[in-house]
């Protein structure tokens, strides 16, 4: 049984380090995705890279479940294929993204000690099979990983061909929260540090309520059980807990990889609307170029909004919008979804190119050639079980040969964006957490909502932690903000007074960052900046719907609004809030602060993102109907417009320049076909139009 205090876990993350340099992974655009040659026979391996140069693929990760075909028995380690594999690779000039195993422990490992696995809050603790069954706080597994790490860091780190090291797989996916007994200590360890004593933790968690006050260190434990009613300030701490010692699993790794190489490194982060498996903007800054996995799901109507918003959050999060980059995605159906279907005919160009748009400098798929075993055998691929004659293999050559010639756009920024979606992981997890007065809200769902309204009009919005600098925007948006910490609050209530428009929705501002509700009217943190304030919340029951004065009607939550300097935009038409406000909008100086009191229908949303846009004065990318995006990247002296028609028809618009991907010349207007793509060299716009960019390279 292992022992061991867990002095590992760092109280709060380590201050945010320089962005540094954007690594160069490739001569342009990267392409590959994941390669599991030990997968497959020997003789396949010519072949799979014959097919990588044919489709143009330059980047490839390799290893990444690899532990227990490398280190067959405790300490035994045989590197034959992996060396093989290395060399044939830089053989065939394609550069590797060199993963550490760890998301996926040997059997010996986890046969010898299964009390590495992580334990359920029921107290079930995960048997062996999956991936990522491991706790974070095991300091047992953290040994074992961190040795195996050690050793192919020695040996490859100072590869030519390795241009970037990958930690594990998707850190939290499957063991971000462990309720073991050394879990409890190392959340102990980390409450003391994050706030100085027992006292503190009682007073931060107000637990004299129902007597719940911790006379020792040993009493508090991580939330157990199902019994539904847990302190939601101890819920909120443990989250956090929970997501720094994941991180510092990471930035363990990473110390190790730093000590026998100077490849850059990173990790493959799941960001998409809605709360994440751990405070991913708190990671972010760690990684020498921030990563994504995103897949689409074929029951989203709106899936390329879904997946605009992802790469918005990605660019938010990394510092100075620089590049970033697709580290997975697929070709057709994953397997994990219910109904796991194709993508339709031109979706891989198109969505890889949406990624590009707003910043990836590279396209990357889970995975290279689709496995013929094992859980993963039938998810899609670059190589479908079909081989070259399938139409992906078809589009994903079509797709390597469009990233070609969108080479000179690598090191690029997305323009700055004059709006900002404000998010913010813990304050998504506060709202699932405890007996909220509605318990089936979805955080993603208000984020998703105004976003949409954005990007149905060309605007481009930075989607962005709480703790940003939000100077730079005309517009800032917050939706559910439930939590709050002091110093976000008064940043975010400054920005009418600056001429701004701040709008901010139900659910925010409620409770401090130790989720204590703010008194005297909510939303407590805004109240003032709003010019308006509630007294009851009027969640509605399945089904139920409460009409608005501007002919549309909202469902899930209402609230009794009273103004306060603000006015009614609209009021509510039914119920017996009827003829209170709904929204309410407050002059502030040059700026404005709004206040959306509940969950608007999509009419209602566009009609006030209408005026907000025009209030703001914010600049759309192209005018079109909703279904044509539009993102402009630039740097010095160079703008590219991204045109992406999402829709069955073609779509014409106003713009001008060299597509990239035709070779046309095109303008003054274009069309862009339906479900096609242009990507415009354009003639730079008129100077000061565009602030200039740096492109930033680590040769
Ligand atoms: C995740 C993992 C991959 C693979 C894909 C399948 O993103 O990182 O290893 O399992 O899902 O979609």
């Amino acid at each position: 049984m292992e022992t061991g205090t867990p002095d590992f876990v760092p109280a709060v993350v380590p201050a945010r380090p320089g962005p540094g340099p954007t690594p160069r992974l490739a001569d342009g655009l990267a392409y590959g995705g994941d390669y599991n040659p030990e997968q497959f026979p020997r003789d396949v391996w010519d072949e799979d890279v014959r097919l990588m140069r044919e489709a143009g693929v330059n980047l490839v990760t390799l290893g990444v479940f690899a532990w227990g075909t490398v280190e067959t028995a405790d300490g035994e380690r045989d590197w034959t294929w992996m060396d093989e594999a290395v060399d044939l690779l830089e053989r065939n000039g394609i550069g590797i993204d060199l993963a550490t195993p760890t998301a996926a422990p040997p059997q010996w490992l986890l046969t010898a000690h299964p009390e590495i696995a992580p334990v359920l809050a029921d107290g079930y603790r995960e048997p062996a099979g999956g991936r990522n069954a491991w706790c974070p706080a095991s300091l047992l597994y953290r040994r074992h990983a961190l040795r195996q790490v050690e050793s192919l860091a020695e040996r490859y780190g100072r590869h030519p061909s390795v241009r970037l090291w990958h930690v594990g797989n998707e850190l939290g996916g499957g063991n971000a929260r462990c309720h073991c007994e050394r879990s409890a200590a190392a959340f102990r360890e980390w409450l003391a540090r994050r706030h100085g004593s027992l006292e503190a933790v009682n007073a931060a968690w107000g637990t004299e309520q129902w007597g719940h006050r911790y006379g020792r260190w040993e009493e508090v434990m991580p939330p157990l059980g199902r019994h539904g009613a847990p302190n939601p300030a101890l819920f909120l701490d443990y989250e956090r807990y929970s997501s720094d010692a994941l991180l510092s699993h990471y930035l363990a790794e990473k110390e190790v990889i730093e000590r026998h190489s100077d490849v850059p490194v990173t990790t493959n982060l799941m960001v998409g609307a809605g709360a994440q498996v751990v405070d991913y903007a708190s990671w972010a800054p760690h990684t020498a170029v921030a990563a994504n996995d995103h897949y689409t799901s074929v029951d989203d109507p709106l899936r390329e909004q879904d997946l605009a918003f992802s790469g918005d959050r990605m660019r938010g999060m990394a510092a100075d919008r620089r590049p970033w980059l697709l580290m997975e995605s697929s070709t057709g159906g994953p397997s994990w979804q219910r109904r796991n279907r194709a993508k339709d005919p031109g979706e891989i160009l198109r969505h890889s190119l949406g990624h590009v748009a707003r910043g990836a400098d590279g396209v990357m798929f889970f995975q290279w050639r689709a496995s013929t075993s094992g859980a993963e055998q039938f998810h899609s691929a670059m190589l479908p079980h079909t081989g070259t004659r399938s139409r992906v293999w078809k589009e994903v050559v079509e797709l390597g040969a469009r990233l070609k010639s969108l080479a000179e756009i690598r090191g690029t920024r997305v323009e700055a964006a004059k709006a900002a979606i404000v998010v913010d992981d813990p304050a998504g997890w506060a709202l699932r957490h405890g007996l909220k007065p509605h318990r089936d809200l979805s955080y993603g769902r208000e984020l998703r909502a105004w976003h949409r309204a954005l990007w149905d009009r060309q605007v481009l919005c930075d989607v962005v932690p709480p703790d940003r600098d939000l100077d730079g925007y005309d517009l800032v948006i917050v939706p559910n903000l439930l939590v709050v910490d002091r110093a976000a609050a008064d940043r975010l209530s400054s920005v009418p007074e600056r001429g701004g428009t701040l709008l901010v929705t139900y659910l925010s501002g409620i409770c401090e960052a130790d989720s204590k509700v703010i008194t005297g009217g909510f939303p407590g943190a805004f109240r003032d900046v709003l010019g308006a304030w509630s007294d009851e919340f009027y969640p509605l029951q399945e089904g139920e719907a409460v009409e608005l004065d501007d002919g549309t009607a909202v469902t899930d939550w209402t609230e009794r609004v009273h103004l306060d300097g603000a006015e009614a935009v609209v009021r509510y038409a039914s119920s017996s809030l009827a003829d209170g406000p709904a929204v309410t909008r407050r002059a502030v100086g040059g700026g404005a602060a709004w206040y959306v009191s509940a969950p608007l229908a999509a009419e209602s949303a566009d009609r006030i993102a209408a005026r907000l846009i025009a209030d703001a004065g914010l600049e759309r990318a192209a005018e079109a109907e909703p279904g044509l995006e539009a993102v402009r990247r630039t740097g010095p002296g160079r703008s590219y417009l991204f045109l992406l028609n999402h829709d069955d028809t073609d779509r014409t618009v106003a713009a001008e320049g060299h597509d990239l991907l035709s070779g046309d010349r095109v303008g003054p207007e274009t069309t862009v076909p339906a479900g096609g793509v242009r990507v415009l060299r354009e003639p730079v716009r008129q100077p000061g139009h565009h602030a200039p960019d740096h492109i930033e390279d680590r040769p």
